[in-house]
């Protein structure tokens, strides 16, 4: 008998686990509305002609592209990209040298590390998620915080309805302890798809500054909601020319198709002005957690993002590609909501059209998901109905809203 015979079934992530029944599936009209994945019109993945154009310049000059070790926080041009891409290439924060700024996996590497940087230097304070968020904040925590509990502020209505209740949210910002740590969804939140204005921004930075609370941001998503790094940057970029210190898990997953090169940054943001010295610190304490944990960073990723990011003319094509992709979800969103209403579906489906970035709740129930999979091989995930418009085409929205027509009146 094997010596780990006592090892459990592990419980099944529902994204990953519906892609797996997805692939399964032999319904020709199957369609696949869980995964957070950009395709194209043809429900094809997409690489960026940007990225594609930077994968040849690295390949034709692999003298200078090596597949050597990175330096440990990762290449110095590569973590200027992404501070200029992230804050804007004028920012007074790089201007005062108040970023730390190191190499990481994705969003998820950046959050795991952001989390180890809390943990071990500043675990003493409450931490807070939003009462409804991405699964794997929850399990990125408990892997690095073990038994400490974390706290939630209120996101959604309880009642159901389909908005912020910021009233709510602020009151639950004010009654923490001051210098608790909150994680916010920069743009485009998973799995809502509900933001907040920029003038509720305004007024939750003014509390932070207030109560001197420390945001870690998750950006996931910057670019790929608008189309315009300026204005899906415009959280991050506004607490960090108010002084408000933070961690930001940055992403290259979604915004540069770049889903398997698990390439991102964590940055941290402190208050003292050209005070570099504490910029080395806190980027020598993100090195020894990455050095500690994967060791080094993939340096595929990393050429590519560099070599679009300091080349204007890449930029600029770049720029394009990130609006094809968000212009087309648009599209998708009007598209799916102009059918529903037309075949007259029971329900308000105003937050299709609404609703910002990847990922609408629709609201349709557990037993509305499983129906709709079951009957009609159209994939989303229980959570709140959560569907990503990534997956709909024109060829298949017209099929998407007769399934969830069906499923609505079918399924109360
Ligand atoms: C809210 C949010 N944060 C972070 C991530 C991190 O993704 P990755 O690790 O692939 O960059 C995702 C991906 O779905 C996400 O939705």
């Amino acid at each position: 008998m094997s010596k780990f015979s006592h090892v459990p079934q592990p419980a099944k992530d529902p994204v990953m686990h519906s892609c797996v029944l997805f692939a399964q599936d032999n319904n020709p009209n199957k369609v696949n509305l869980g995964v957070g994945a950009y395709k194209d019109e043809n429900g094809k993945p997409w690489i960026l002609p940007s990225v594609r154009k930077a994968e040849e310049t690295i390949s034709s000059d692999l003298a200078k592209y090596s597949k050597e070790y990175p330096p440990q926080a990762g290449y110095p041009l590569f973590l200027k990209t992404c501070q200029e891409l992230l804050f804007g290439e004028e920012h007074i924060a790089i201007q005062e040298k108040r970023i730390a700024t190191c190499q990481s996996l994705s969003g998820s590497g950046s959050l795991h590390v952001g989390l180890c940087f809390f943990k071990e230097n500043y675990s003493e304070h409450d931490f807070y998620y939003p009462s409804i968020t991405w699964a794997n904040h929850h399990l990125i925590h408990e892997k690095v915080y073990k038994d400490i509990p974390f706290c939630e502020y209120t996101y959604l209505y309880e009642d159901g309805k389909l908005a912020i209740d910021f009233q709510g949210m602020k009151r639950d910002f004010v009654n923490a302890r001051d210098g608790s740590v909150f994680l916010l969804h920069a743009c485009a939140h998973n799995p809502t798809g509900i933001d907040l204005t920029k003038q509720q921004w305004v007024e939750v930075k003014d509390i932070f500054k207030a109560k001197k609370h420390v945001a870690f941001f998750d950006l996931a998503y910057q670019g790929f909601a608008t189309g315009s790094f300026e204005e899906d940057g415009y959280s991050v970029r506004m607490f960090a020319e108010e002084g408000v210190e933070m961690v930001v898990a940055q992403s290259f997953a979604k915004n540069f198709g770049l889903y398997g090169e698990r390439v991102g940054a964590c940055h941290i943001v402190h208050s003292d002005r050209h005070n570099s010295q504490l910029s080395a610190n806190l980027q020598g304490v993100m090195c020894t957690i990455i050095r500690k944990t994967w060791s080094m960073s993939p340096v595929h990723g990393a050429y590519i993002i560099q070599t679009i990011g300091q080349d204007p003319e890449l930029k600029k094509q770049y720029f394009e590609d990130v609006k094809t992709m968000s212009s087309r979800i648009k599209k998708m969103r009007q598209m799916l909501y102009d059918e529903l209403v037309r075949i007259g579906t029971p329900g308000d489906w105003t937050p299709i059209k609404t609703c910002i970035g990847m990922f609408t709740f629709t609201g349709l129930t557990p037993a509305q998901v499983e129906y709709i999979k079951v009957k009609f091989s159209v994939y989303l995930l229980v959570q709140g109905g959560r569907m990503s418009m990534c997956g709909l085409t024109e060829k298949n929205v017209a099929y998407v809203a007769n399934a969830m027509k069906q499923t609505v009146e079918n399924v109360k």
